[in-house]
Formats: C-alpha cells, sequence, structure tokens
C-alpha cells in the first residue's frame, strides 16, 4: 500500500485529489496543509481514519517538511497561493509559498530519495491571442503574466533544475482552468453561482471574451495519478480537455442552467494584465501514457457543479462575506 504526501490537500484540487485516490486506490493520504483562507476542513470530513491523515503546518517548515517526506513513498505538491487577484494585491505570500515552499520540498525529496509530482499551471506559458490556431504544449516558451504565475513558472524551473543537477525524481504537470465541487467561492465559477443563490448578479470583468480551457477536478486527478504511476521523470506533461470557452458564454450558461435570464450580469472592472486565452494541447498524455477525460460534457458536468453549491451553503456560506468584501476592496465589484 503506497503511502503518499498531498501537500495543500485542504483546498480545491488537493481535497479532490484526496478523496479520488481514497476512492480509487489502495494507497494511504497524509495531508500536509498550512489552513490558509483557502482550505476548507470540511472538505476532508469523513475520510477513513485508517488512511488519511490531516497536518497543519507549511511546505516552508524545512524541519516538518524533512520528517514527513522521510516517511512516505512519494509527494504529490499542490500547496500553492492560486489566486491571480490576490497576487496583484499582495505578491508575497505567492512568493514564500509558491518558490521557497517547493525549494524547502525538493531539498526534502533529494536527501531522502522520495519521488515527486509538481502540480502547476497552463499560466506559466502566459496567454494566446483569442483568433490563433496554435495551443500550448511542452515546448512553448514559459512568458507568465502576474506575480501568481510568474511564481508557479519559478517553481517549474526549481523542479527542472533539482532533476538535472541533483537527481532528483520528479515529474511536473501543467494543467487549465478546473471546475469542480469544493473550489472557494472567489473564483471564477463559484463566485457566480453563489452570487446568484445570494440573489445578486454576476461579474463579469472587462468586455468578458477571455478564454479559459475548462477541466473537470476530477479528470485532473486521474492525470495526475497516471503520471504519478507512468510518467517518465523529468518529463512535463500538459493537461487540459479540449474545454476552451468565453468567460462571458461560461456566466450565460450558469445563468440558464440556474433559471435566470442570460443577460442578468454585470461588466465590473478588467484585471490587470488579463490573460487573454489559454488551449492545451495534451497530446503528449494522451498518446504516451494513454489518459483520457471522462467529464467531456461542459454543461452537465456545470449542472453537477451549480447543484454541489445548492445542496452544501454550509460548505461556502462561512466564507462568502468577507470573499466579496476583498473584491470590493480590489475595485472588482462594480
Ligand atoms: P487552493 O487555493 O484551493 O488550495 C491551496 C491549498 O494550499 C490551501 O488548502 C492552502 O491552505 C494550502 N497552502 C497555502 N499555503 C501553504 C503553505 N505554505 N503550506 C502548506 N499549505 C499551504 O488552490 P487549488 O485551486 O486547489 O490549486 C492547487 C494547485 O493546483 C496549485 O499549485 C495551483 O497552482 C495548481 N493549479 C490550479 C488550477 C485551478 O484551476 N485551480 C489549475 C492548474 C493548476
Ligand atoms: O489556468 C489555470 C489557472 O486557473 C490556475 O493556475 C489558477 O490557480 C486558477 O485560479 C485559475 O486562474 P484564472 O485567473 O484563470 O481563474 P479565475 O477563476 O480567477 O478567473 C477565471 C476567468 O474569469 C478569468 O479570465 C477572470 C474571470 N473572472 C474572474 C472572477 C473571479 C471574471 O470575469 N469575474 C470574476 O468575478
Amino acid at each position: 500500500m503506497p503511502s503518499l504526501l498531498v501537500t495543500g490537500g485542504a483546498g480545491f484540487i488537493g481535497s479532490n485529489f484526496t478523496h479520488w485516490v481514497l476512492d480509487n486506490t489502495d494507497a494511504t493520504v497524509t495531508v500536509l496543509d498550512a489552513m490558509t483562507y483557502a482550505a476548507n476542513e470540511a472538505s476532508l470530513a469523513q475520510l477513513p481514519e485508517n488512511r488519511f491523515q490531516l497536518v497543519r503546518g507549511s511546505v516552508c517548515d524545512a524541519d516538518l517538511v524533512d520528517d514527513l517526506v522521510s516517511r512516505h513513498d512519494a509527494v504529490v505538491h499542490f500547496a500553492a497561493e492560486s489566486h491571480n487577484d490576490n497576487s496583484l494585491a499582495g505578491p508575497a505570500p505567492f512568493i514564500e509559498t509558491n518558490i521557497v515552499g517547493t525549494f524547502t520540498l525538493l531539498e526534502a525529496v533529494r536527501k531522502h530519495d522520495v519521488r515527486l509530482h509538481h502540480i502547476s499551471t497552463d499560466e506559466v506559458y502566459g496567454d494566446l491571442g483569442l483568433n490563433d490556431p496554435a495551443k500550448l504544449t511542452p515546448q512553448t516558451r514559459y512568458n507568465p503574466s502576474s506575480p501568481y504565475s510568474a511564481s508557479k513558472a519559478s517553481s517549474d524551473l526549481l523542479v527542472r533544475a533539482w532533476v538535472r543537477s541533483f537527481g532528483v525524481q520528479a515529474t511536473i504537470s501543467n494543467c487549465s482552468n478546473n471546475y469542480g465541487p469544493r473550489q472557494h467561492v472567489e473564483k471564477f465559477i463559484p463566485r457566480q453561482i453563489t452570487e446568484i443563490l445570494q440573489g445578486r448578479r454576476p461579474k463579469l470583468y472587462g468586455d468578458g471574451l477571455n478564454v479559459r480551457d475548462w477541466i473537470h477536478v476530477d479528470d485532473h486527478n486521474s492525470a495526475v495519478w497516471t503520471i504519478l504511476e507512468s510518467g517518465r521523470i523529468g518529463e512535463t506533461y500538459l493537461i487540459g480537455a479540449d474545454g476552451e470557452l468565453s468567460n462571458k458564454t461560461v456566466i450565460q450558461l450558469i445563468l440558464e442552467l440556474m433559471g435566470q435570464p442570460t443577460d442578468a450580469y454585470d461588466h465590473v472592472n478588467d484585471r490587470p494584465g488579463h490573460d487573454l486565452r489559454y488551449a492545451i494541447d495534451a497530446t503528449k498524455l494522451r498518446e504516451e501514457l494513454g489518459w483520457r477525460p471522462t467529464y467531456t460534457n461542459f454543461r452537465a458536468g456545470l449542472a453537477a457543479t451549480i447543484d454541489w453549491y445548492r445542496a452544501n451553503e454550509s460548505w461556502w456560506l462561512p466564507h462568502k462575506e468577507a470573499t466579496e468584501a476583498a473584491y470590493a476592496a480590489k475595485g472588482l465589484c462594480g
């Protein structure tokens, strides 16, 4: 029974990954999470005690990380400050957690010769033009736009250097925008769903023509597991499911699925430096490792996500007011 250390496992993707691993494999999971504002302990409720434990602490705590790494077979590194708007308002924690935290983990896996999978983002490549036929590939030049994406690009480069210089057993994946249950209400889709549930109008940055390449979080999870099991050490795999949609289209679909007029949204100030479009070419992952997404109908996945937020108000409501107050302070409310 392999033992996994999952950093950031109380956040959106890390918690869904933890559930996925416990449901689909015989591995045990230790979550290391600093329990920042983005964490939600309820996301890890009722997991089997004989296969799961939560350790509260930071990936920047070298002694704690060294001890935990020494007692596990592999590390899957999700822990990060993850929100672009926050990185524009205050970049410091992004440098600390995303760069220094990844460095701390790399030193521990080097010392104990433990397998590492590093979770990263398509945003390290910067954006594509709206009408550009090109997609992002592992050969695309790094060109990050925001403090968040620059910090993730830095972490990727550290992993590559530790593989080449020290022979660390690591792989990297860069995934597009995830959606699904247990995503913090600061992010685009949950923010709009919960605004409507609270009787307010969704908020579209700028003209809303920016395109994101949506993938269901459980397709991300199955891809990560595939790479952990069969990925080649030192390689980078791009994860995406051909889900390109403009933000305006997504808001209109949410409104339609929630029984509202499809023009019942507001345009608000645009995000400074707002990336135009991401689009993933996942050929390497599909052809080399045989991975396929299962959530190929975005409308159905979005409807199930809306149902989840309707049914789980107690999960998100305690975070909603502070999130909207933070948006108001950033001028992203109207
Ligand atoms: P999230 O913000 O929901 O969760 C991040 C988690 O990391 C939280 O539980 C937080 O408490 C924890 N954390 C923060 N600082 C920490 C520290 N110093 N030590 C330990 N834990 C700490 O983020 P997410 O959306 O689940 O993203 C997870 C990972 O996936 C990130 O590395 C992100 O860059 C990457 N990613 C996200 C997406 C997406 O669409 N959300 C897409 C591609 C890649
Ligand atoms: O591409 C992968 C990245 O996707 C991850 O690395 C990040 O961790 C994750 O947060 C996400 O980044 P984005 O900036 O694309 O996600 P966000 O949910 O913040 O916004 C999605 C799009 O929606 C973006 O174009 C901005 C827009 N937006 C966002 C919010 C919160 C709005 O129009 N209105 C909003 O209220």
